[in-house]
């Protein structure tokens, strides 16, 4: 790190306080973005695969000019009648299964899923949950509760129970991970919690990055509804595209949530995110309780996520986050014939991972996964880790990646595994 850098980090351990993180052993200082590079303060490029916030690129123009234009008109609430924020619903749950009629807008991904559970909980008048062993859900304090991956800082609460997620290339059709929530609803009743909701990562993102097979979420859905409970299926990760089938990815599953959350990509960065859902959860819901979020679907942020809607449609990103996402994939798996630490190459669209393991042993090497990343930070491509034991690389660029800059990252990640293991 250099000295400025070195100022930065304690100025920010100052104000900030410790909970902040930051990415790589020697953190960036970005300035600028553009497409799928961000730029340092000394104008050097980084070709970004990691970051899903920005959905359509760094910057898109057609994105800034629609937030431009609109805060250079009106940013109001909720409160006054207004017509794009309208034609935005109309166009979004246009895109969801016929049954998910409504949509509340929240300004961040937790409070989504903090507004699901309070729905499930006021339709059901149950107060257990089952999420999955590492889940991530958000910072509120409900949703902290439910996601086990923040450690013993963030205590579950009463009414929760953790299930197993399929492992990431297992068989499992849904039948066992089906089997293990059944076992977790008749816990909880013992424990005096009828079901109120599971929610689910529909890329399974902290537990390490399942997505396979896509049929696995079926049994799950059949067991929560039998017990009585909704499935909320919390795509703030998955969702607006990344998977390359379908906008969302419980879509590939071939189920229809209760409550869908979405987040992160929606508006490529301004604060947006809602709760899509079935009339009668939502009527229910704010009938008993009036629902007023204050910059929650204010009209910038409208603006924003219509023009990222408009994007994604124009410029036929699922499409190319597919065919993007399985030339990431395919290059893994040649370099992975070479290297037989970096193993299970999987996932869908543009959301792609791979461990790194003793290739004897098998054992997860989470100190490689780790190396791998910083090595690749300092050849200019920007990956994360993730998983239990942050085993898995996490590779999810945004989606306009073009096949030259899946190529330059498949370069870099060859040439880092020749320098850890050649
Ligand atoms: C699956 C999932 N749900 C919810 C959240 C919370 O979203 P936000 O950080 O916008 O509050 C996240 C954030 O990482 C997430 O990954």
């Amino acid at each position: 790190m250099d000295g400025r850098a070195e100022d930065l980090v304690a100025r920010r351990r100052r104000l900030l306080g410790r909970g902040y993180q930051l990415l790589y052993d020697e953190p960036l200082e970005l300035v600028r973005g553009d497409g799928v590079y961000l730029f340092d303060r000394d104008g050097r490029g980084y070709l970004d695969a990691y970051n899903n916030v920005p959905v359509v690129g760094h910057c898109q123009p057609d994105v800034v000019a629609a937030i431009q234009r609109q805060v250079a008109t009106l940013n109001t609430n909720t409160r006054y009648l207004a017509e794009p924020i309208l034609d935005y619903a109309e166009r979004l749950l246009a895109t969801h299964a016929a049954e998910l009629d409504r949509v509340l807008f929240t300004c961040s991904g937790s409070e989504a899923v903090d507004l699901a559970l309070r729905v499930a909980r006021q339709a059901t008048g149950a107060t257990g949950v089952i999420v999955t062993t590492n889940a991530y859900h958000g910072v509120t304090m409900a949703t902290a509760a439910i996601s086990p991956s923040l450690g013993p800082g963030a205590p579950a609460g009463p009414g929760l129970r953790t299930v197993a997620a399929p492992a990431p290339l297992g068989d499992d059709d849904g039948t066992a991970f089906a089997g293990r929530v059944e076992r977790a609803i008749e816990v909880l009743r013992d424990d005096g919690h009828e079901l109120a909701a599971m929610v689910v990562d529909t890329a399974l993102v902290s537990d390490g990055i399942v997505m396979e097979p896509a049929s696995f979420l079926g049994p799950v859905v059949a067991t929560i509804r039998a017990a009585g409970g909704l499935f909320v299926a919390d795509e703030v990760q998955a969702g607006f595209g990344r998977s390359g089938t379908d906008l969302w990815a419980y879509a590939r599953h071939g189920i229809v949530p209760d409550l869908v959350t979405l987040g992160k990509p929606m508006g490529n960065g301004m604060p947006i995110a809602a709760l899509v859902a079935r009339v009668e959860l939502t009527d229910g819901f704010g009938d008993a309780v009036r629902y007023f979020n204050t910059c929650a679907g204010n009209s910038v942020s409208i603006a924003a996520a219509a023009a990222v809607l408009e994007m994604i449609e124009r410029d036929r990103l699922l499409a190319n986050a597919t065919s993007m996402g399985d030339r990431v994939r395919a290059g893994l798996r040649e370099i992975a014939a070479e290297h037989p630490e970096l193993t299970r190459v999987r996932g869908a669209g543009l959301y792609v991972a791979a461990d790194l393991c003793d290739p004897e042993t098998g054992a997860v090497r989470g100190d490689l996964t780790k190396l791998v990343v910083e090595r690749l930070r300092a050849r200019g491509v920007l990956i994360s880790a993730v998983g239990p034991q942050r085993e898995t690389l996490k590779i999810r660029p945004p989606l306009p990646i073009a096949a030259g800059d899946v190529d330059h990252l498949l370069e870099q990640v060859a040439a880092t595994m020749a320098t850890l293991t050649g």
